[in-house]
C-alpha cells in the first residue's frame, strides 16, 4: 500500500468478483476499489480525508458527523468541536472551549436529537430564535446519539456567504448575495454585544479567574490544531485525521483536570 492508503486495487478488491463489482456494498465496508485513485505522476499524495477505521466499523458503533458538508467519525460523548478540531474542520474556538467567545457557533441542519440538551452557556448566549433555527456551540454540544448529525460552522457558513459577494452564482448580483452575509454579521454581533458583560461575569463566576483569564487548557493542542485548520483554508489540503482516542477530551478532560 502506497503513502496514505493509495493502494494499486490489487485484483479489484481482492478478486471477490461479484461483492466487489458492487461499488455501494465496497463503498459501505470500506475495503477494496473504494480506496481514492493514486494522484496523477509527479503530484503529492494527499492523506485520507477522515479516519483510516475500516467504513462499516464507523457507520455501525460510531456516531457520524457531516460538518461543512464533510463526513467525520466521532465517539459518543465527544462534543462538536472536538471532532471539528480532529479533522481540521473550518471553525473558531478562540477561548478553547470555555463558552467565552462563541466562534464555535454551529448551525445543525439535521440530527438535533443526537446531541445533547442545550447548555446553560448557551442559553446565555443565544436568543431563543437562534436556537430555534438550530444554532448551537459546538464546544457545549455533545454527541449522545448514534445517528448522524449535520451541521454547519458559523465560520464557513460566513467563508461561503463572503465567497458568494466576491463571485456571486449566475442569476444573481453581489447586491443580492450582500445582503445575507452583512445580515449575518451584524445580528451575531448585535446579539453578542447585548450579552458580553453579563455572561462574561458569569463564565469568570463559574470557571474561576484563572481559567477566565487563560482559557487555553492545553496549549499545545491548540496551537497544532489552529496551524492544522489554517493551513488547510490556506492550501485547501485535507490534513491528517487524530483518532478520537488518541487524544482527551478537549472540554471534559480539561475541566476535570481544573476541578480536582
Ligand atoms: S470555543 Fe469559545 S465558546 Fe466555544
Amino acid at each position: 500500500m502506497g503513502m496514505w492508503g493509495y493502494a494499486p486495487d490489487p485484483v479489484c478488491c481482492f478478486g471477490v468478483g461479484g461483492f466487489a463489482a458492487n461499488t455501494k456494498a465496497r463503498a459501505f465496508f470500506g475495503v477494496g476499489c473504494a480506496s481514492p485513485k493514486p494522484p496523477p505522476h509527479g503530484a503529492t499524495p494527499q492523506p485520507p480525508p477522515f479516519s483510516s477505521r475500516p467504513l462499516w466499523r464507523r457507520r455501525l458503533f460510531m456516531p457520524q458527523v457531516e460538518m461543512n458538508d464533510e463526513l467525520m467519525d466521532a465517539k459518543l460523548g465527544e462534543p462538536l468541536l472536538s471532532v471539528a478540531r480532529r479533522h481540521a474542520a473550518h471553525i473558531g474556538f478562540y477561548c478553547d472551549g470555555s463558552g467565552l467567545c462563541t466562534m464555535c457557533e454551529c448551525r445543525i441542519i439535521d440530527g438535533a436529537d443526537q446531541l445533547s440538551p442545550v447548555t446553560d452557556v448557551e442559553r446565555n448566549w443565544l436568543p431563543q430564535a437562534r436556537l430555534d433555527d438550530g444554532y448551537r456551540l459546538g464546544c457545549q454540544a455533545a454527541l449522545r446519539g448514534r445517528g448522524t448529525v449535520r451541521a454547519l460552522t458559523r465560520a464557513e457558513e460566513l467563508r461561503r456567504q463572503l465567497l458568494a459577494v466576491i463571485n456571486p452564482p449566475e442569476g444573481s448580483t453581489a447586491a443580492d448575495t450582500m445582503r445575507p452575509f452583512m445580515a449575518n454579521v451584524i445580528m451575531v454581533n448585535w446579539q453578542h454585544i447585548g450579552t458580553w458583560p453579563f455572561n462574561w461575569l458569569r463564565i469568570l463566576q463559574r470557571n474561576g479567574l484563572t481559567r477566565f483569564v487563560w482559557p487555553v487548557s492545553n496549549m499545545d493542542l491548540f496551537m497544532r490544531d489552529t496551524l492544522r485548520i489554517t493551513e488547510r483554508m490556506l492550501n485547501g489540503r485535507t490534513t491528517v485525521t487524530v483518532e478520537a482516542e488518541t487524544r482527551p477530551n478537549l472540554l471534559t478532560d480539561g475541566k476535570q483536570e481544573q476541578d480536582a
